[in-house]
């Protein structure tokens, strides 16, 4: 029968010790070279939000660009990349967050959205929650009215999901893993 949440989730792809011992990496790209899954993947995400009242999607380098424009595309709404230090050519703030090892740091432009845009936040994958969470203090920084972090998959045991909840973010995933 036709069941595209889970036909979807038949296509992600587990891929054991990478990329460190330990680690299994859920893999999203047969579910993106396939464009029946592609399209699925799509269309359930924007039947979510065609609803709701949003001026933008932004979207996290460098797998939130790959469904968030598209997304955004579909739902007639303009899209805002979140990209890491230094790939921004105008005004930027940035935003540092922790890594498992180490740090990262995001950036938007300063005019990429107004004081008060409802904005749809995707990512493909929640973890610890550190890039999301950065992601979307730099939105809420420039007034933006961060409407949901939303991503296909959330590993739940590393408790990503929860710490963004607590935050005060809505927080939608298609999967958990
Ligand atoms: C991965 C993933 C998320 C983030 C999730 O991106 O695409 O953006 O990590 O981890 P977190 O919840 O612990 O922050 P990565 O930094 O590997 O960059 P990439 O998209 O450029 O591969
Ligand atoms: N899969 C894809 N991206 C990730 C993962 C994972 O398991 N963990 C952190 N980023």
């Amino acid at each position: 029968q036709y069941n595209p949440v889970e036909t979807v989730r038949q296509s992600i792809r587990s891929i054991s010790d990478w990329p460190k011992p330990g680690v299994t990496f859920r893999d999203i790209t047969p579910v993106l070279q396939d464009p029946r899954c592609f399209r699925m993947l799509i269309d359930i995400f924007v039947a979510r939000y065609m609803r709701q009242r949003l001026d933008l999607v932004a979207g996290v380098d460098a797998r939130g660009f790959i469904i968030g424009s598209v997304i955004a595309y579909e739902l007639n709404l303009g899209f805002v990349p979140i990209r890491k230090k230094g790939k921004l050519p105008f005004e930027t703030v940035g935003e540092d967050y922790d890594l498992e090892y180490g740090s990262s740091s995001v950036e938007i432009h300063t005019d990429a959205v107004k004081p008060g845009q409802r904005v749809l936040l995707m990512d493909d994958l929640i973890a610890t929650g550190g890039t999301l969470l950065a992601a979307s203090r730099l939105l809420q920084r420039l007034g933006a009215n961060v409407v949901e972090a939303a991503a296909i998959i959330d590993l739940p045991e590393l408790g990503g999901s929860k710490l963004i909840k607590e935050s005060g973010l809505p927080v939608h995933a298609l999967y958990e893993f």
